[in-house]
C-alpha cells in the first residue's frame, strides 16, 4: 500500500524510511535510519523529483503509482545522481517510457556512469535558471555544484516559494510520521543529527555551500524540500542560520572540544584533568574516547565547538590509530577558524603532539596554544602545572572567564561565579500568560514580555518549558498576556505562580468569560492591560521556549501602574517567617519556599515556583 504525505494542495511527499541500513555511504552510521525524500508535483503536467535508493525502490515506486494512478509522468527532475536518490531511474523510465529526465550535462554523463540506460531519448537538458513551465508552477534550475557532488542543482517553484534543495539542509533519522520540522522538537531532538549529516556529507564544501546560500538569499522562500529529513515550512531561519555558520566553519558555541586517544588510560586521566580545571572556569567542555566515539559524531562536535583539544599516545612512532583517522578526518572535512590545544604522550619517544600539530597546520585559521603537554607514561604530580598552564592559555582566549586553575578552594571558584544577584537589576514586570487547549484554561507568572517591534507590534516572551501553558503555547500558537499592576496581591502571584496548572485547575472557581478574540481568557482583576499575541517563530533555548508573537489585540483595564519585579519583592511578597528551629536552609527570593539545608544541589528546582539554585538566598 502507498505512503505519501500532502504538503500543498499539489505537491506530495512519495519518499520513503529506510531503518535497516546500518551505514550511510557505508561509513556513517545512522542508528535513527534515514529517509530518501522524493517529491511528487501534480500541475497540469506531472513532476516527480528525485527518487531513491536500490534497497527502497519497491515501496517508492508503490507511492508514485499510488498517487498517479492512471495518469502519466511527464517529468523526472534529477537533481542529484548519487544513487541513494537516483536507483529507481530505471524502473521510473520502464513505467513510464515517455518521461522527460530533467537534468543537467553533467548529469547526464554520471547517469550513463552509473546506469545502463538508454537515457538520451528522454532527456531534457537544463541549464541555471532554466525554467520548466508544468502549468500553475514555474520550476526554476539553479546548479549547485559540490554540494555534495558536481552535478547538484536545485529547484525553485515561485508559485509555492518552495526550495527542493537536494542534499542542502538535510539530516539523518527516519522520519516518524512526522514530514515537517515544526511537528518535533528539532532542536532538541534533531539539531545534533542535522549538523553531523552537514558536517560529514557537505562540510568540506563550505565554500560552495555559501554560494548556495548567497542564491537562496535572492529568493522568496517560504518552504525547503531536501532530500533528506523534515520538510522546512517555517522557522526556516533556524536552519539557515546553522547553515551560515557550517560553511564560513564558525564555531556555534565557546567551549572546549576533547578528544583523547589512549590505551592504558593515562592519557585519558589527563584530558580529565584539564576537562575539570576548564570546567572550574566555567567554560563548557565535552569529551570524547575517539576509539569508542564514532568520528562522523566527533567531525560534527568539531563544527559546533570553538576550541579543541587533542590528547593522544604515540604509537608506532606516530599518531594512535583512532587519532590519526580522526585528525585525516578533520583535514579532509577542510575544518578551519579554531582553537587548538595538544597533549601527546609516549613512554620512550612521545612525538604524537607534533605530527598532530604538523597536519592541522594544513587547515585554514587555526591557532594552537603554545602549551602542549607532552607525557611520558602516566602524568606525575610534577606535571601538573603542565596541565594547569595549558588550561590557562585555553581560558586566556575566553575573554568573558576568569582564572580559576591552581586554587580550586570553593571561595576562588565562587568568586569566578557570575552574579545572579546582577539579573535583578534588571527592569522586569510582571505578567500572567494565559493559554487554552480543547479542554481547559490555563496560566502561568512570567517577568519576560518584551515588546520588540512597533510596526507590526511584535512582542517575545520566554515560558518555562515546565509550565502547562508553555505546552499549551506550543500546541494552539496563540497566548494573552495580562499585564498585572501594582494592586495585584500575593495570592495572585500565589495562585498563578506557585503551584501548576498539571496538577489544578487554576480557573475553576475563576470567572472565564473574559476572554479576548482568541478565545483565551484573561484575568480582569489587577492587571492594566492585556495583549493578544500569536506565535511567528519559537525558539529553544534549554529550560524555555522564546516565543516571538504578533499582537492581535490590545487594550487597557485601568491607569494603575504596572507592577516591577523590585516593586514585587519591596511591597507584596511577604517576608518570610522563619521559625527559630529553621536556623539553617536557604530561602526562595521568589516564592518563600525555605530550603533546609545548607547548600542546594545544582539542578535543584523550587517546587513551588520551579526556580533554581540562582534565586536562593542563605537564611
Ligand atoms: Fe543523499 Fe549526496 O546524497
Amino acid at each position: 500500500m502507498f505512503c505519501t504525505k500532502r504538503i500543498t494542495e499539489d505537491l506530495y511527499w512519495v519518499g520513503v524510511n529506510d531503518r535497516r541500513l546500518a551505514m550511510f555511504e557505508g561509513v556513517y552510521s545512522v542508528p535513527n535510519g534515514v529517509s530518501y525524500n522524493s517529491y511528487l508535483l501534480i500541475d497540469k503536467q506531472t513532476v516527480l523529483i528525485d527518487t531513491t535508493d536500490k534497497a527502497m525502490t519497491h515501496r517508492f515506486i508503490e507511492n508514485v503509482v499510488g498517487m498517479l494512478g492512471s495518469v502519466q509522468l511527464d517529468y523526472l527532475i534529477v537533481q542529484h545522481v548519487e544513487p541513494d536518490h537516483s536507483a529507481a531511474l530505471k524502473e521510473i523510465i520502464n513505467l513510464y517510457p515517455d518521461v522527460k529526465v530533467v537534468c543537467n550535462d553533467k548529469s547526464l554523463s554520471l547517469i550513463k556512469q552509473f546506469y545502463d540506460l538508454d537515457i538520451d531519448s528522454n532527456a531534457y537538458i537544463v541549464k541555471e535558471n532554466d525554467i520548466l513551465c508544468t502549468g500553475k508552477h514555474n520550476l526554476k534550475f539553479l546548479m549547485a555544484p559540490m554540494v555534495h557532488w558536481p552535478e547538484v542543482m536545485l529547484t525553485y517553484d515561485a508559485e509555492s516559494k518552495t526550495l527542493f534543495s537536494a542534499d542542502a539542509f538535510g539530516c539523518f533519522g527516519a522520519l516518524n510520521g512526522a514530514l515537517f520540522s515544526d511537528e518535533v522538537d528539532f532542536n532538541k531532538d534533531y539539531m545534533d543529527e542535522a549538523r553531523r549529516y552537514y558536517a560529514n556529507i557537505v562540510g568540506k564544501y563550505g565554500t560552495q555551500v555559501g554560494a548556495l546560500l548567497g542564491k537562496a538569499a535572492s529568493l522568496d522562500i517560504e518552504m525547503i524540500c531536501p532530500l533528506h529529513g523534515f520538510v522546512w515550512r517555517s522557522n526556516i531561519k533556524t536552519i539557515v542560520e546553522k547553515y551560515s555558520l557550517w560553511s564560513d566553519y564558525q564555531a556555534e558555541e565557546k567551549g572546549v572540544m576533547i578528544a583523547y586517544a589512549s590505551v592504558y588510560g593515562n592519557t585519558e586521566n589527563a584530558a580529565e584533568i584539564l576537562a575539570g580545571k576548564l570546567r572550574d572556569s566555567g567554560i563548557r567542555t565535552i569529551m570524547y574516547d575517539v576509539s569508542v566515539t564514532p568520528s562522523s559524531e566527533i567531525v560534527s562536535a568539531v563544527f559546533r565547538w570553538s576550541h579543541l583539544v587533542f590528547a593522544s599516545t604515540t604509537y608506532n612512532a606516530g599518531i594512535f590509530i583512532t587519532m590519526d583517522a580522526l585528525i585525516e578526518d578533520l583535514v579532509a572535512h577542510n575544518i578551519q577558524n579554531r582553537t587548538v590545544g595538544i597533549i601527546e604522550n609516549g613512554s620512550w619517544a612521545p612525538t604524537s603532539g607534533g605530527l598532530i600539530s604538523a597536519k592541522l597546520s594544513k587547515c585554514k585559521n587555526i591557532t594552537f596554544i603554545d602549551k602542549t603537554v607532552s607525557i611520558k607514561s602516566g602524568l606525575k604530580i610534577h606535571q601538573l602545572k603542565e596541565i594547569e598552564s595549558l588550561a590557562e592559555s585555553i581560558i586566556s582566549t575566553f575573554p568573558d572567564v576568569k582564572k580559576a586553575i591552581s586554587n580550586n578552594s570553593e571561595s576562588s571558584i565562587a568568586q569566578n561565579r557570575l552574579e545572579p544577584a546582577t539579573m535583578f537589576k534588571l527592569s522586569y514586570g510582571l505578567f500572567v500568560i494565559t493559554a487554552k487547549d480543547k479542554n481547559k484554561d490555563n496560566g502561568c507568572i512570567v517577568n519576560t514580555v518584551t515588546q520588540i517591534t512597533e510596526k507590526p507590534f511584535r512582542i517575545s516572551v520566554a515560558v518555562n518549558k515546565m509550565n502547562l501553558t508553555h505546552d499549551m503555547i506550543i500546541e494552539s500558537k496563540e497566548f494573552n498576556v495580562s499585564i498585572l499592576s501594582e494592586k495585584a496581591q500575593f495570592k495572585v502571584f500565589e495562585h498563578f505562580g506557585f503551584q501548576s496548572g498539571r496538577d489544578v485547575n487554576k480557573f475553576l472557581n475563576c470567572k472565564t468569560e473574559n476572554r479576548s478574540e482568541n478565545g483565551i481568557v484573561y484575568v480582569p482583576n489587577y492587571t492594566n492591560g492585556v495583549i493578544s499575541a500569536k506565535v511567528s517563530e519559537s525558539y529553544d533555548y534549554g529550560t524555555h521556549t522564546i516565543f516571538i508573537a504578533d499582537v492581535t489585540q490590545a487594550f487597557v483595564l485601568s491607569d494603575d501602574k504596572s507592577v516591577t519585579y523590585q516593586y514585587y519583592f519591596d511591597n507584596i511578597k511577604p517576608k518570610p517567617a522563619i521559625s527559630k528551629e529553621q536556623k539553617k536552609g536557604m530561602v526562595c527570593r521568589i516564592c518563600g519556599y525555605v530550603y533546609e539545608g545548607e547548600s542546594l544541589p545544582d539542578d535543584f528546582i523550587c517546587p513551588l515556583c520551579k526556580h533554581g539554585p540562582e534565586d536562593f538566598e542563605p537564611i
